[in-house]
């Protein structure tokens, strides 16, 4: 149910002027959820009538559970490169990319030519007259196409060819993330039968459905798995960016730890899978010595070593993989959400002998490696190349250090974590507000915008008080400058 105007809906604090097609609307527009309502509502915004009829819609149609919360549901029209725009013509920064899938932007040019160019589309299309195009099929299920070859070939090569990507053999492809997990842990599983536990780092996120969620959260979760243990990931030491590189991590503890549980398990341990950085926990990037020890220890106690990339694959931390950056060399490693820039793809890439143990059947389904997908991944690996996306990301990460830090200013701002473009601010309580609380008003402000109308869109706080802050990596640095500015100039509003 889309709410009317509840409880608690604030007075707009001055005066702006309109625009006849539509008045930026701001924070005070907002429409609030009575304070008893648990935070379910869907945002109506009185301004936007075109973005709230659609909201309706879905809401009507469509069920709550398929969206994470977030206070401002924007209405995407139309995008293109790092900016979204509303159907009412407002612009807005994109600070997610999807939810680090747009790397390269929106919709570029470069990319759709050579996507349409890998599918055949772009000179078929010009010619009416034939009912059916004879192109490559987008199903091509219990067969294979040229495109399939080209994307497994050029991705194994890809990450063969960066530091720690020696392992990288054969390829399992999935439709989405979860998928992708679940196959690496069925091949892992299959490998040393006779071991039949999964270690997997506390408070991780690998996705919602089957094994991926059983090594999802943490003891306390629920649909919880007995053969998977849990071991603890560095939170503390790297609780802001400017402790993690002070150089003082001692892994002894995690050391100690690893071991105990290796004892408990009866050296029955089949593989531990974890991801660079705690994604989904609020943005946790651990100094580089502790994914060395996980590293370290599984391959002297032979336990398949998985890196989770899904979310920090294709350049999100700085290198095309983070695994360059925290040396080290997984046996499997999952690509996914950026490695197609929008298209639904994801791939278990790793060692010939853990990967091959599943038979004809064991890793089918419907979508997986479909032609689309494939060409999709060609384009953007095509686009990575052509373009000097590692180094442009290096240059960006002061820029996104220090405007971020800079809002620590604010009194609701904690902490600021991350790396490359990917970072997450930690808001606290402020002015009879929880830290939660104060999230979610970051998130309508930045929506809101200036006076202009143009805005930043945000998803959901992770972690219900961690604001992720990842644009596309092609925004440039003057654009990152003026849009970290913007945000703090909106964040301050709130004071
Ligand atoms: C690190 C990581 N692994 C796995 C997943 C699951 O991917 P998907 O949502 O495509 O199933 C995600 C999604 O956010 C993720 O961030």
């Amino acid at each position: 149910m889309v709410r009317a105007a509840a409880g608690g809906r604030l007075a707009p604090r001055r005066a702006r002027r309109t625009t006849a097609r539509c008045r930026p609307p701001w924070p005070g527009d907002l429409v609030q959820k009575a304070p008893e309502e648990p935070d379910r509502t869907v945002m109506a915004m009185p301004r936007e009538p075109e973005s709230s009829r659609i909201r309706r819609v879905i809401e009507k149609f469509e069920i709550r559970g398929q969206r994470t919360y977030t206070p401002v549901m924007t209405v995407f029209d139309r995008s293109a490169g790092i900016f979204h725009y509303t159907p009412e013509g407002r612009r807005l920064y994109d600070f997610a990319s999807g939810v680090l899938v747009a790397n390269l932007g929106h919709n570029p040019r470069n990319w759709l030519k050579r996507l349409m160019d890998y599918l055949g589309w772009r000179q078929v299309l010009q010619d009416d007259t034939a009912a059916y195009v004879p192109v490559v099929p987008l199903t091509a299920y219990n067969g294979a196409t040229e495109l399939e070859a080209l994307a497994s070939e050029r991705l194994i090569q890809t990450v063969r060819a960066q530091p720690g990507g020696a392992r990288a053999q054969k390829i399992i492809w999935a439709a989405s993330g979860s998928e992708a997990v679940q196959k690496a842990l069925w091949a892992a599983l299959a490998y040393r039968p006779a071991r039949t536990f999964i270690w997997a780092t506390r408070d991780g996120f690998h996705g919602k459905k089957g094994l991926a969620e059983a090594v999802t959260g943490n003891e306390e979760s629920p649909n919880r798995d007995p053969r998977v243990r849990f071991i603890s990931f560095p939170k503390e030491e790297c609780i802001d960016v400017t402790v993690r590189n002070s150089g003082q991590f001692d892994p002894t503890p995690y050391e100690r730890e690893l071991e105990q549980l290796w004892q408990e398990c009866d050296g029955k341990v089949a593989c531990l899978i974890t991801e660079p950085y705690l994604g989904a926990a609020g943005s946790f990037h651990p100094p580089a010595a502790y994914l060395q020890l996980l590293d370290r220890f599984c391959k002297e106690h032979d336990i398949v070593f998985i890196l989770d990339e899904i979310q920090s694959c294709f350049c999100r931390t700085g290198p095309m993989f983070a695994f360059e950056r925290y040396g080290v060399e997984p046996d499997i490693v999952l690509l996914g959400k950026a490695m197609a820039n929008g298209v639904p793809v994801s791939v278990a890439v790793g060692r010939a002998d853990v990967l091959d143990t599943l038979d004809y059947g064991e890793a089918s389904d419907t979508f997986s490696g479909n032609p689309l997908a494939c060409a999709a991944v060609l384009a953007t690996l095509d686009c990575y190349e052509a373009s000097g996306v590692v180094a442009h990301v290096g240059g960006l990460e002061p820029i996104m250090e220090e405007g971020l830090c800079r809002l620590k200013e604010l009194p609701f701002v904690q902490h600021v974590r991350g790396e490359g473009m990917v970072w997450g601010v930690e808001t606290c309580a402020h002015g009879g507000r929880d830290a939660h609380e104060m999230a979610c008003e970051i998130i309508r402000a930045c929506y809101a915008g200036n006076e202009e109308g143009t805005g930043i869109h945000l998803i959901g706080p992770l972690a219900k008080r961690v604001l992720r802050v990842s644009p596309p990596l092609v925004i440039g640095k003057d654009e990152a400058a003026q849009a970290l500015e913007l945000m703090f100039e909106l964040c301050s509003r709130l004071v």
